[in-house]
């Protein structure tokens, strides 16, 4: 098999310009997109200004729109904070731990014309530095901080950029549409009108 090697962005400018090369072209290749985000070394201070955490659930922070071809954010998760379980949009959803630990619960879809508990289908930690991938054709998930003593940090690419999705009730299957907003822009706190009653992904 041939060995391609993975080019390293040395910081998080130096990531977010190579997915600009990336991205520019049509056809997104999983894997490299994969590889790259997993090769830059997380350091808190290139990202520490998008990160703002609320004291009740986690926050979507944008960090680079991609030439409208993906939306870049940073994720902040206090202790104990985790989504509901959601679809993806149609997109391609990439999420690398920038620091501490996520949860990941994945679930299939469920059937509409039967309600019923959702089915689980498999579950890992996320680590430091990992990036994972999911997409809707892999299923729903769930992601949770599931620490009491330690916040978590992720950034996520998404491509195409969406800004409503589905959330699934787990006891029941029932879906609901929301709507996603920001909770701020690149590193300036979002108005508040606009983030009230939020549903995040
Ligand atoms: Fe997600």
């Amino acid at each position: 098999m041939e060995q391609t090697e993975v080019f390293k962005p040395e910081t998080l400018d130096d990531l977010i310009k190579t997915l600009h090369e990336i991205f520019e072209s049509d056809s997104v290749n999983v894997e490299e997109v994969q590889s790259i985000m997993e090769a830059y070394e997380s350091k808190p201070q290139e990202w520490m200004k998008f990160a703002k955490f609320d004291q009740y659930r986690y926050t979507r922070n944008l960090v680079d729109e991609g030439n409208g071809k993906f939306n870049l954010m940073i994720l902040c998760w206090g202790e104990g904070h985790g989504s509901s379980i959601h679809d993806h949009t149609d997109a391609h959803c990439f999420m690398k731990l920038l620091q501490g630990q996520l949860k990941e619960t994945l679930f299939e879809w469920p059937d509409r014309r039967l309600p019923a508990g959702m089915v689980q289908k498999s579950q890992r930690v996320l680590l430091e530095n990992q990036c994972a991938y999911i997409n809707d054709s892999i299923g729903l998930h769930r992601v949770e901080n599931v620490s009491h003593t330690e916040s978590a940090v992720s950034l996520h690419l998404y491509s195409p950029p969406f800004q409503a999705c589905q959330t699934f009730d787990q006891r029941t299957g029932h879906r609901n549409d929301v709507r996603m907003t920001f909770w701020s822009r690149y590193g300036e706190r979002t108005p508040y009108e606009t983030t009230i009653s939020q549903e995040n992904n």
